[in-house]
């Protein structure tokens, strides 16, 4: 029998995402995004991310489909994120999956958009293709042992973006994935717009701060690494509450008395050193993600990590990301940005590994579950 074609539908939040797959082999991976509309905002307005989802539909399932060179009658099944995520904005995406499975017949699957994050590990080439950037040298994608297609054993993801920050063990992609840790508060990509707001940087944080870093002194201010103190973390006998959970709070509120106090001593906005501030900022956030996910995967017998979502973008937590999964050990695949960020190729992967493994579709009566666990 041929791999099931398959066709993936995101909008969980700001991207309207249609991918298609022939089993592992990715055919198309159409993504409009309304990021532009929320720029001004310097947030995603849920309401205006839904009414884009909207109007973007219909041309981007076409735009999949053409690119594809396939119909709705080729599929054999349809994928749509379920949740988590926005939910106003999810429920475009299920209410038009309803409708085209209803309409074709298809079997409809609801999928976790947190596993469908790992979900693009499966795809031909993704665990050997773009370099990591800031990682030097290395070569690929699959930066630490290369197996070109299928997802490894022993497997842990660590999804970082604007919306999500967790570390999950993946025993099996279709049925046994489990939570480590998350954030308590803030997304690490939400941290990066709040500051970038406090240093009247931009919009998206993530991006501009990255940037702006690149100039600056990443020891010039030391920190705080959230819930790293022995009495969150623990030791591997006794585990603190929140050994393998982050949190950004506290980071947000030292990097804004820091820019309090250059204020308050009458430096102006101009000379206040944005860019230390920045790359020290960031500085943390990386060390903070990547100590905690290395000792969850160590701790529970992860010996590779697969990297996902928009912050998986970020040049120094690729690097450091790599230089600690190293020391420790650890495989670290980090995909090309556009699977990482929102898209609906992960979906389809994820789908097309349902159909796989001969699991029941959904049928058409589940709903959006914006606060769906793993
Ligand atoms: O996965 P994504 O497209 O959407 C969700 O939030 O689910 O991630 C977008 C996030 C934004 O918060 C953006 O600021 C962040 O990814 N981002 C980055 C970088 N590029 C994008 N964060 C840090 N460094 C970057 N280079
Ligand atoms: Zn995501």
């Amino acid at each position: 029998p041929t791999a099931p074609l398959v066709l993936g539908i995101e909008s969980s939040c700001d991207e309207t995402g249609f991918g298609i797959v022939r089993g592992t082999e990715l055919l198309a991976n159409a993504v409009a995004s309304s990021m532009e509309e929320h720029v001004r905002f310097g947030g995603v307005i849920p309401e205006i991310a839904a009414r884009a989802h909207l109007e973007e539909f219909t041309p981007t399932l076409q735009q999949a489909l053409d690119t594809a060179g396939v119909t709705l009658d080729d599929l054999d099944a349809i994928a749509v994120t379920s949740g988590p995520g926005l939910a106003g904005a999810l429920m475009v995406g299920v209410a038009g999956a309803k409708a085209l499975a209803l309409a074709t017949g298809k079997p409809l699957y609801g999928i976790n958009h947190l596993v469908a994050h790992v979900g693009v590990g499966v795809l031909d080439g993704v665990r050997a293709t773009e370099p990591p950037a800031g990682s030097g040298t290395r070569p690929a994608g699959v930066v630490l042992s290369p197996e070109p297609t299928g997802l490894p054993e022993h497997l842990g993801a660590l999804l970082v973006s604007g919306g999500h920050t967790e570390i999950l063990r993946v025993d099996r992609l279709t049925s046994d994935v489990t939570l480590l840790g998350s954030t308590i508060d803030d997304a690490a990509g939400e941290a990066y717009d709040k500051v970038a707001r406090l240093l009247g940087a931009g919009y998206p944080g993530g991006p501009v701060i990255d940037r702006l870093a690149q100039q600056g002194d990443p020891k010039a201010f030391r920190f705080p690494r959230g819930l790293s103190a022995p009495k969150f973390v623990g030791t591997a006998e006794e585990p603190g509450r929140h050994r393998h959970d982050w949190s950004f709070s506290g980071l947000k509120t030292a990097v804004a008395r820091c820019v309090e106090q250059f204020e308050a001593a009458g430096v102006p906005d101009t000379e206040i050193p944005t860019a230390d501030i920045a790359a020290s900022f960031q500085e943390a956030v990386a060390d903070v993600i990547t100590a905690k996910a290395v000792r969850a995967c160590s701790e529970h017998g992860i010996t590779h990590l697969m990297l996902g979502g928009g912050v998986a973008a970020n040049s120094r937590l690729r690097s450091l990301l790599a230089e600690r999964c190293e020391a420790a050990g650890i495989g670290l695949t980090v995909p090309p940005v556009r699977l990482c960020t929102d898209n609906g190729a992960m979906v389809a992967a994820l789908g097309a590994q349902l159909v796989a493994d001969g699991i029941a579709p959904s049928g058409l009566d589940f709903a959006a579950d914006p606060g769906q666990p793993v």
